[in-house]
């Protein structure tokens, strides 16, 4: 019993190397069964881990029973996502367990890429993810994934989301026509952005990753003010840290109650395509720097990447088309840190009844 307790303690140090947290509560559970000499370890954790991250733990796992004198006999490792807390006066909502937005201060910084990028990496990692595009004004996702067609309402009242590379969606440019101009006035595009996130039949979510339009402007106060969300992720180049927009958007987040995940740094280095040399257009460690003195974390670091440009932009998000590549495994990486950061969240107090309407 006591080489049990001390075998659970020596596994709780054990890392996830994405967001460098340790695997101990309330992030994950470890349950050892202890047979003789042979050591069975269940592994579950808040969030998802990519496949290679458990192949590692096994690894270590394994070597772990070997100092405690046994051998390993079994490993499992599995996840399952609660709904974390959100901002005081709000509750999740059933059919999604966790809201995630994604904003910056500046445009074209490359939320939507990110939003998009992200989201497909929960899914690969194996969550259940929706996307949600709050850009009211200029919607991109449809395009971002390849999306066209209208949404059905089969009872005229809530509308089903389209899906794209196993994610659902949902976007003012799916119900609208594209060359419509968007002359709506704020109260106007703001009731849209409820109605989506409200009237969309999402299907028992893990994630819903909200893709936020630049600034700090009406949409992301009625986000914050209607919307339960459960954390917040800042992209950012490095030419906006120096001028100061990032860091609105991370304290706008803070002041309306809504814990920032992290900050993921845009564009950071440029990556030859011909000959794979990386140059830091705009220096190094600006995000770094900035998530230090913010005390958030540094989900990742994503290159300026022609492939990144124009998968996106054909509807095909790099870690759809190529996710074995550089920029893809970045994603990957990205998503299981901001993942870690909202397990380690408190979670929401009341129990979410999942409705089957
Ligand atoms: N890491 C990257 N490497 C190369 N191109 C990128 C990268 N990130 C984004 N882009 C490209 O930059 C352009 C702007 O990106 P995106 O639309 O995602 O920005 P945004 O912040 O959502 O913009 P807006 O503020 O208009 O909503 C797109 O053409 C996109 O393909
Ligand atoms: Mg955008």
């Amino acid at each position: 019993m006591e080489n049990t307790t001390a075998f659970v303690q020596s596994l709780q140090q054990l890392v996830d190397p994405s967001s460098h947290l340790a695997l101990a509560p309330p992030l994950a559970r470890w349950d050892v069964r202890v047979d003789g000499r042979e050591h069975r370890v269940e592994l579950t954790t808040g969030y998802p881990l990519a496949a290679g991250t458990v192949a590692a733990l096994r690894e270590q796992v394994e070597g772990l029973a070997q100092v405690a004198g046994g051998v390993l006999a079994g490993f499992e490792a599995r996840h399952r996502v609660a709904a974390h807390a959100v901002q005081p006066g709000l509750s999740p909502v059933p059919r999604v367990r966790n809201v995630i937005a994604v904003g910056s201060g500046k445009g074209g910084v490359g939320k939507s890429t990110t939003a998009v990028n992200l989201a497909l990496a929960l899914q690969r990692l194996g969550a259940k993810v929706g996307v949600l595009d709050a850009d009211v004004y200029g919607p991109s996702v449809p395009a971002m994934l390849g999306l066209s067609g209208r949404p059905e309402s089969p009872d005229n009242k809530s509308i089903e989301p389209l899906r794209a590379f196993g994610v659902e969606a949902m976007s003012i440019g799916l119900l609208v026509d594209t060359d419509t101009p968007m002359i709506w006035r704020g109260p106007m595009a703001t009731s849209a952005l409820t109605q989506l996130f409200t009237d969309t039949r999402w299907d028992d979510l893990d994630y819903l990753i909200v893709d936020l339009p630049p600034g700090t402007g009406d949409i992301q106060l009625t986000l914050a003010q209607k919307i339960p969300v459960a954390g917040a992720v800042i992209v950012t180049t490095p030419q906006e840290i120096a001028t100061l927009d990032a860091r609105k958007a991370l304290k706008m987040f803070e002041k309306v109650n809504v814990p920032v995940l992290g900050i993921v740094e845009n564009m950071a280095v440029h990556v030859c395509s011909n000959c794979g040399h990386a140059e830091h257009l705009f220096g190094q460690g600006g995000g770094q720097a900035m998530a230090a003195q913010y005390g958030v974390p540094l989900l990742g670091s994503l290159p300026l990447d022609l492939r990144i440009r124009e998968q996106g932009d054909a509807g095909t998000p790099v870690v759809a088309a190529a996710p074995d590549s550089a920029p893809a495994q970045a994603y990957l990486a990205a998503a299981q840190a901001m993942a870690a950061q909202l397990a380690a969240r408190p979670r929401a107090s009341i129990a979410i009844v999942s409705t089957l309407a």
